[in-house]
């Protein structure tokens, strides 16, 4: 059954081409559960407003439950080459059910105050479930830096090794990038979270439908304001899009990472065989497949955010059907980010770090000469006198083949006199380390305390 929904006005026929262009049911029917929940609200304003008798109202939400569990009980329910829309499918479901008095239930209501409602529904569900991967994946980097809690390695500025970290360092150091995604996500959770229902298709409903009830009826925290905005508003979307393209820029820079640490040039990290992949040519390879995605999936979370923005920029007010294209950005938005989060948390739960080559690496490459000018300004030099100092002494190590801390005292006072035996401990790794002691240093004492806030903070 075609089962149009503004047939009156029309006499000719729709085109088949412009019919399947038109049609958005293969993929919004996804909000199929969310539909029926605001719809159900809306009958019991309908009833509250006597547009409804009290049989009318249970025949309506009785019919509509029943969609909703046959939908969830058998995905064939919902293949349908007819239906345009998740909308036009319900309704045509409910009057074959109920009979003539599913025709009442559109009273008052339009698709576009409908349909954003439903998609605010579905999202604000999907938010939660992201928030929860995302803690998920946090306490993954918990867990990796708890496995390693003395571990060291070089920290590096431009990729070139700079100063000596924990391992702890490295691993909070993305914790705080998803605690922002996370704070993030909450935030724009909030804007999503108000009813554009009772708007109508723009002007508001001439109905007393009483708003606020069905609000808390859906769990909505506020009614929106204005009808015109409210059916046109995608701004939620687009937040929401916006904070998974930052979950993606930092899941694309820890597979980043990953992948350069787990190459036979750095060995830092060894990648499970859950989450890598063979090659089928050379026998010894085992490639980061996982970190390889996540990092290109990016690009397309980044795509579906730009196509949002660019749908939206030139709509005039109200409702343009350009906007059934958000649909499928949003949908794949959340499938990618979701599988995203969920692969790389696997990918730290099976990863291992090879401790010696972190240490062996930091034992290299002069990542103690800022120790040294700090030692110097400690002996009274000016910092720029001290690093010029430092730097020279740099160049005499290289010289000999040696690192800083085994060049000949006698050596390092020619370049600096105030040197004396005690540069020695400063040198060491301990020291480089320890200095590093005050709030969002890498000091073992402040990781270690870090290390339990981030803990505590996964509560909340
Ligand atoms: N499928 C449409 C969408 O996703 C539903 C709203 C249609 N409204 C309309 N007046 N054509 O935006």
């Amino acid at each position: 059954m075609t089962s149009k929904l503004w047939g009156g006005r029309f006499t000719g026929e729709a085109d088949a081409d412009f019919v399947r262009f038109n049609r958005s049911f293969d993929f919004d029917r996804r909000l199929i559960h969310a539909d029926v929940r605001a719809s159900i609200a809306h009958a019991a304003a309908l009833f509250k407003a006597g547009v409804l008798t009290t049989e009318e109202a249970r025949a309506i939400t009785e019919g509509l439950l029943e969609i909703s569990r046959r939908a969830a009980a058998d995905p064939n329910y919902l293949v349908d080459d007819q239906a345009e829309d998740v909308h036009s499918f319900i309704e045509a479901r409910l009057v074959e059910m109920v009979g003539q008095v599913g025709r009442k239930l559109h009273t008052g209501r339009s698709r576009n105050d409908q349909v954003a409602t439903a998609f605010r529904l579905w999202l604000r569900e999907e938010f939660d479930r992201i928030v929860e991967l995302v803690r998920d994946l946090q306490r993954a980097l918990v867990e990796f830096a708890a496995r390693h809690e003395e571990a060291v390695m070089p920290g590096y500025t431009h990729l070139q090794r700079a100063q000596p970290v924990l391992f702890a360092h490295w691993c909070l150091a993305y914790f705080e990038m998803f605690a922002r995604d996370r704070e993030r996500l909450r935030d724009a959770r909030r804007r999503t979270n108000v009813l554009p229902l009772g708007s109508g298709a723009l002007a508001g409903t001439s109905y007393s439908l009483d708003r606020e009830e069905m609000a808390r009826a859906l769990g909505f925290e506020a009614v929106s304001r204005n009808s015109l905005d409210a059916v046109s508003d995608r701004d939620f979307c687009i937040e929401f899009a916006a904070a998974a393209s930052l979950i993606m820029v930092h899941l694309s820079r820890l597979a980043e990472d990953m992948i350069i640490y787990a190459t036979a040039e750095f060995g830092f990290i060894e990648l499970s065989d859950a989450v890598a992949t063979g090659s089928s040519l050379m026998p010894q390879k085992k490639n980061p497949d996982a970190l390889e995605l996540i990092r290109g999936k990016a690009g397309r979370v980044f795509g579906q955010t730009v196509a949002l923005l660019s749908v939206m920029k030139g709509l005039p007010l109200a409702y343009n059907k350009d906007m059934q294209e958000d649909k499928e950005a949003i949908f794949d938005l959340v499938d990618t980010a979701k599988d995203c989060l969920k692969v790389m948390a696997t990918v730290l739960r099976n990863a291992r770090l090879n401790e010696e080559r972190t240490r062996a690496a930091v034992r290299q490459g002069f990542m103690n000469a800022t120790e040294l000018a700090d030692y110097l300004v400690r002996k009274g030099v000016p910092f720029r006198d001290a690093h010029e100092a430092a730097g020279r002494m740099v160049l005499a190590a290289i010289e000999r083949g040696v690192e800083l801390h085994e060049l000949p005292l006698e050596v390092m006072r020619a370049v600096s006199p105030v040197i004396e035996e005690d540069v020695l401990f400063a040198l060491t790794l301990d020291a480089t380390l320890g200095t590093k002691n005050q709030t969002g240093g890498t000091a073992p004492k402040r990781v270690r305390e870090a290390l339990k806030e981030a803990e505590l903070s996964l509560r909340d």
